[in-house]
């Protein structure tokens, strides 16, 4: 099969973590017998540097043309204590994902065996966890009307829904219940939110849809304190986009590291494949990063973007023997041999 897949590395760990993806994908290919296409392209802000913009048309006609996009991470901190910086490099995310019109953020957790005991909780409470938050991305309050009144001294931001927003958010739901436990978790904030009510409300009248599945309704609150405290009694979760930025952070401490889980964002055009973790800039250069959450980035996106589940498995495999043999890097290592980005990566396509 011919790939064609757009490589945004992207700030800080960005390239790091976005090689070793790379050299996976690059022996996946050899042993199946498929032709990658990789087209890199300049995002964050490494593009500000270039040409003044973070997600400027070229990369977007890249993405636009290729069949999956992989992405590394974004963020620089000389932005971040500049309240006054005009351009950002998040923004070239947000434009990213309303440009490639990207709705929905699918952000699995899962336990790896061998880690479990890497987790802050305790192993009898994150035993079996296999939950997805799908995420809103395109709409609510990061892309709401904003701004200042009172000569600056009063901000606001609002979040704003439509129906047909949270309906194509919600099948996708719906539908992903359907292939697993069939049980479907709303996670609002309808006590006091009118968009939560809208959110309530347009979920309910699409249960008649989907009979086959139980839906509870949860408010964001609750679903923190529960999501840490018995994770394993959730499945599939939707939710607007801040909450779901919020409460995907909270669950990937379940798994042990940041720097594990994978996510899909999908929508209107080609869907992108990143790891749910920031560009890092502590540790940008050093190859020390895990670079585990890339690379299982290009595992769904082999399975999703591409229907080749062969070949994922095959990457989630040789993951868990590197995770069971100690080949890990030191946010994982304890008081083991830490081993580089590079060489997690090199010894994962030796063993595919
Ligand atoms: C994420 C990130 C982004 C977000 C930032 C970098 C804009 O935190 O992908 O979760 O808030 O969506
Ligand atoms: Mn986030």
């Amino acid at each position: 099969m011919k790939l064609n897949i757009a490589l945004l590395a992207g700030d800080g760990i960005g390239p790091e973590v976005i090689d070793q993806a790379v050299k996976v994908s690059n022996a996946i290919a050899k042993k199946f017998n498929h032709e990658i296409t990789w087209t890199p392209a300049i995002t964050g802000a490494a593009a500000i540097d270039e040409v003044g913009e973070p997600y400027p048309d070229s990369t977007h006609e890249i993405c636009m043309a290729a069949d999956a996009v992989l992405f590394g991470a974004i963020g620089h901190p000389r932005f971040d204590n500049d309240p006054k910086a005009t351009v950002r490099p998040e923004q070239g995310l947000l434009k990213m994902r309303q440009k490639l019109g990207l709705y929905a953020n699918v952000r699995p957790t899962f336990t790896f065996p061998s880690l479990i005991d890497n987790s802050p909780l305790k192993r009898e409470r994150i035993e079996g966890t296999d939950l997805i938050i799908l995420r809103e991305l395109t709409g609510g309050i990061y892309f709401g009307e904003r701004g200042r009144k009172d000569n600056g001294n009063t901000a606001f931001d609002t979040c704003t829904y439509t129906r047909a927003e949270i309906q194509r958010l919600a099948k996708l739901g719906f539908e992903m219940a359907m292939t697993r436990s069939k049980k479907l978790c709303c996670v609002d904030k309808a006590n006091v939110l009118e968009s939560s009510r809208l959110w309530r409300e347009t979920v309910q009248d699409m249960e008649k849809d989907y009979p086959e599945v139980t839906v509870s309704y949860e408010f964001v609150d609750a679903v923190a304190m529960r999501l840490v405290q018995w994770p394993s009694s959730y499945d599939v979760l939707i939710t607007e986009n801040l909450f779901g930025d919020i409460l995907t952070d909270e669950a990937s401490v379940i798994s042990g590291s940041m720097g594990l889980m994978p996510s899909s964002s999908i929508g209107v055009h080609t869907s992108l494949f990143e790891p749910i973790h920031g560009s890092y800039p502590q540790a940008a250069g050093k190859d020390i990063a895990n670079p585990l959450a890339t690379v299982l980035s290009a595992a769904m996106m082999f399975e999703d973007a591409f229907g080749l589940k062969e070949e994922a498995e095959l990457i989630r495999a040789v993951v868990n023997k590197s995770l069971a043999e100690g080949i890990v890097t030191e946010d994982l290592s304890g008081t083991n041999k830490a081993y580089k980005t590079s060489e997690v990566g090199d010894w994962l396509a030796k063993n595919i």
